[in-house]
């Protein structure tokens, strides 16, 4: 049984997901639920399905290694970014090698960096015409949504499409393929 943690800043429909799909499965469980804003939904969904959360404020993750010392009692063998908007310091980088990964809502390299979040993706995406839009899951590495791609899937941009009518179908692809992506990094810890 492996153990999984997820860091994530606000709503959480992802962290959800993935906590839900892995109460059905032996082979890796959530045991934590990370975040940088008290007051994230996320919290309220990992404590309504029983998973443990942590706080923790920007000079505790970037100037103190705590975090990594909670990761390592819980035993945590992978990071699961799910809209999670802080650059991962080094020294996670360091004893995680290859076992951090995020979504992106979009096809990464184009709409990535910093600042490059949510409704901000989708707009830059209505904007510039693109027929396609989809979701990147990636491995992180010491920059905004530049590790290796591990998977892509696409959806169409309609003429008339709305931020809120291609983040629903983003976040639909996201619910779909990400808790399958993540069962499919931990078979290959
Ligand atoms: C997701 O769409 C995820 O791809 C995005 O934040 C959303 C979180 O939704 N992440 C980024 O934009 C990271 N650059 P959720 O809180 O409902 O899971």
């Amino acid at each position: 049984m492996k153990n999984i943690a997820i860091f994530a800043s606000g709503n959480g429909s992802n962290a959800e997901e993935i906590i839900r799909y892995f109460e059905k499965r032996s082979d890796g469980h959530v045991r934590l639920v990370l975040t940088n804003n008290q007051e994230a939904k996320v919290l309220e969904r990992a404590k309504r399905l029983g998973v443990e959360t942590v706080t923790f404020s920007r000079n505790q993750f970037y100037s103190t290694i705590e975090i990594l010392e909670i990761l390592n009692q819980q035993k945590i063998d992978l990071i699961v970014l799910a809209g999670f908007l802080w650059l991962i310091p080094g020294y996670l980088l360091q004893n995680f090698p290859k076992r951090i990964i995020n979504i992106h809502p979009a096809l990464l390299p184009k709409y990535g960096g910093k600042g490059m979040y949510g409704a901000k993706v989708h707009e830059s995406v209505i904007k510039s015409g693109d027929a396609e839009s989809g979701i990147t899951i990636h491995y992180v590495n010491e920059f905004y949504d530049d590790g290796q791609i591990i998977f892509q899937a696409r959806c169409p941009v309609e003429p008339s499409e709305t931020v809120d009518s291609l983040a629903n179908k983003i976040h639909e692809l996201e619910h779909k393929y990400f808790p399958v992506l993540v069962d499919q990094v931990l078979a290959t810890l």
